[in-house]
């Protein structure tokens, strides 16, 4: 996936480990026709974080739905030992995967090794790890993932001290790579976030956990115009 040829200045991501899955691809549709044009899809392992959600037997599943409307998917990986799942994540129908910092040797090795399965790729990293040496070692990925919660479950509080993380992590990158946030985003904070320098922006509760997923949708990309 070539992430820079693709993004518009700004994209709002809902993230579907939010979603209601007895209606799933249901609730896809209706966010691709109130112009979503990426998801974010978060794997976890039940061991880099304490929660297993899911993995590439659904992303399989609703691959082919996100792709004929044009869209995209954006695999967040909070498992150990990722480069393992890259295969599986390409074949199921994956466009990007972000890796932890925190768990792998060899960033660069990392990236390259995504790339060679033809996914675009980001780095992500938690509250404790230092944004400079992140972006020192993730100048070759297309996306930095600067997490606003301790990663694991949705519906946490965004923590204020990210938006000086965000702005540190967009100093310390060159421009080509975006800045992508994660956690606690709803229509207080998402102008902050866009502001402090994050490009790509992903939304669980503030979407799926509303009455109106196309009107929770909306509000937040008009927080940012
Ligand atoms: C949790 C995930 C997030 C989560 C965000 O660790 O990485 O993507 O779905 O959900 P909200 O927007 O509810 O914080
Ligand atoms: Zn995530």
């Amino acid at each position: 996936m070539a992430w820079r040829e693709w993004v518009r200045t700004v994209e709002v991501e809902p993230s579907l480990y939010a979603a209601d899955f007895t209606r799933l691809g249901e609730q896809i549709q209706i966010l691709l026709r109130a112009g979503v044009r990426v998801f974010h899809f978060d794997v976890g392992d039940g061991h880099f974080v304490e929660p297993i959600t899911f993995g590439p037997v659904i992303l399989e599943a609703i691959a082919p739905l996100v792709h004929r409307h044009g869209g995209r998917i954006d695999c967040h990986l909070m498992v150990d030992n990722p480069t393992r799942h890259f295969p599986q994540i390409a074949r199921a129908g994956g466009d990007s995967v972000t890796f932890h910092y925190e768990v792998v040797d060899d960033v660069r090795g990392t990236i390259a090794a995504a790339r060679e399965h033809g996914l675009g790729v980001g780095v992500a990293f938690n509250p404790e790890s230092e944004p400079e040496r992140v972006a020192a070692a993730a100048a070759d990925a297309d996306l930095v993932l600067c997490m606003s919660i301790h990663p694991g479950y949705g519906g946490q509080s965004f923590m204020p001290e990210a938006l000086e993380r965000i702005r540190r992590t967009r100093s310390a990158l060159p421009g080509h790579v975006y800045v992508q946030v994660d956690g606690g985003i709803d229509n207080t904070n998402v102008r902050a976030v866009h502001d402090a320098g994050a490009a790509l922006i992903v939304a669980g509760t503030a979407i799926f956990k509303r009455e109106d997923l196309p009107r929770a949708y909306r509000r937040l990309v008009q927080a940012l115009a």
